[in-house]
């Protein structure tokens, strides 16, 4: 297909999931745009003559031959961050579907079992737990704590899963679809300036940064915002407040990466003193050892910002990924295939970290050329996404 074509993938699903009040696009499981993305997906795939299925765990998969063992599996999600942006996720499924619409018209017959998958929830937007729909399948998240989870508007998991067609009684470890790939290859938006700074357009995936979200939880006294003087308060908001600007000291004396992006007061009147303030910290450094200091340097610290408020703190691990390096023999299959291409680490979260731990996995890159992402600004150039595409081809076809 023509970049075109490529290009058309994309614009099909443009409007889908448009956040008109935050900009950009908003797409979380089971959402009315999710599930449109859903659909656009089967009936892409069912119009490339691939066989689409539904997991136990909601990834949805198209194949290309009878399904596994040995597949050879590439994709992305579909999902996205609230207001992000319109690449991160659907730039891999569109381009898995381009290269198999390649490789078909170009009369290849693979020698083995080839799929496109589409991983469920992978920002962990709506319930909170990145890469949900792999951690799922691989059995690296308890079934029975994803069943328990609420949004953040008190809907539950199972409602959700519902809605995105699969039954929330049935997830869990999935080990016959994971034995099912021979190996995932994911390609995605580069999402920092990896690339500008390199002036390439694609990039072979080296590591993943250590991460993990935590949400502290600061507990003080709810009360009147005119009767009650300055001195009398135990507000929570205050010591979260400071905590905030503990994240961003600790993270830059290491060296690290830590954000917070989201915070909530309760109850929220403008003319209330909150009784419980909460932020979600999202934490990324080189190494496991180096990501869990931060975070503890960012507990002691928030603990003490609650102690000189007459406050409370409790920090809880909602998720959590190792450092990853991917697949070394792989990654040489890459590189043979594709020539001179740079290695990039990612300061991002992927299923295909995910699936490292279980399968050989690889990641290509594509130029951002904005250098950002989660944001409505992220972009890849047309030009740049048919190289990825000519990358992908060229790959998939040396491992059929
Ligand atoms: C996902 O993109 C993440 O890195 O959080
Ligand atoms: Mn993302
Ligand atoms: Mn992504």
């Amino acid at each position: 297909m023509s970049g075109r074509s490529l290009l058309d993938g994309l614009g099909e699903i443009t409007e889908v999931g448009r956040d008109r009040r935050r900009g950009g696009w908003s797409r979380h499981l089971g959402d009315d745009g999710e599930v449109q993305l859903r659909e656009w997906f089967r009936e892409r795939a069912a119009r490339l003559g691939l066989d689409v299925e539904t997991d136990r765990n909601g990834n949805l998969w198209a194949w290309w031959g009878t399904p596994g063992p040995d597949a050879v599996v590439t994709g992305s999600h579909l999902d996205s961050v609230p207001g992000g942006g319109e690449f991160d996720g659907p730039l891999g499924v569109v381009s898995a579907l381009e290269a198999v619409a390649r490789l078909k018209a170009a009369g290849v017959v693979p020698t083995r079992p080839v799929a496109v998958i589409v991983f469920a929830e992978e920002e962990g937007s709506r319930f909170g737990r990145a890469c949900l729909g792999s951690r799922l399948m691989t059995g690296d998240i308890d079934p029975a704590l994803v069943r328990s989870l609420h949004d953040a508007h008190g809907v539950p998991f199972d409602r959700a899963a519902a809605a995105a067609g699969f039954d929330p009684a049935q997830i869990g470890a999935d080990p016959e679809a994971l034995a099912r790939i021979g190996l995932f290859l994911e390609l995605h938006v580069e999402q920092g300036r990896g690339l500008i700074d390199l002036d390439s357009p694609v990039a072979v995936a080296s590591s993943i940064l250590a991460h993990g979200r935590w949400r502290l939880r600061f507990e003080g006294e709810g009360n009147h915002a005119g009767a009650t003087r300055m001195r009398d308060r135990r507000d929570p908001l205050v010591a979260a407040a400071a905590g905030v600007l503990e994240v961003r000291t600790a993270a830059a004396a290491l060296d690290a990466r830590a954000t917070v992006g989201r915070i909530e007061a309760t109850p929220g009147g403008t003319n209330v003193i909150a009784s419980r303030a909460e932020f979600w910290l999202d934490a990324r450094a080189d190494s496991d050892a180096q990501t869990r200091d931060l975070v503890s340097r960012i507990a002691e610290q928030a603990a003490a910002a609650a102690r000189a408020e007459g406050c409370t703190v409790e920090v809880v691990e909602e998720s959590w990924s190792g450092e990853v390096r991917f697949d070394p023999a792989l990654r040489n299959r890459l590189s043979a295939a594709l020539g001179v291409v740079p290695a990039l680490p990612s300061g991002a979260g992927h299923d295909a970290g995910i699936l490292a731990a279980h399968v050989p996995s690889a990641m290509l890159f594509v130029r951002n050329p904005t250098g950002i992402s989660h944001a409505p600004d992220e972009l890849a150039e047309l030009a740049d996404t048919v190289r990825g595409v000519d990358a992908l081809e060229t790959v998939l076809r040396g491992l059929l």
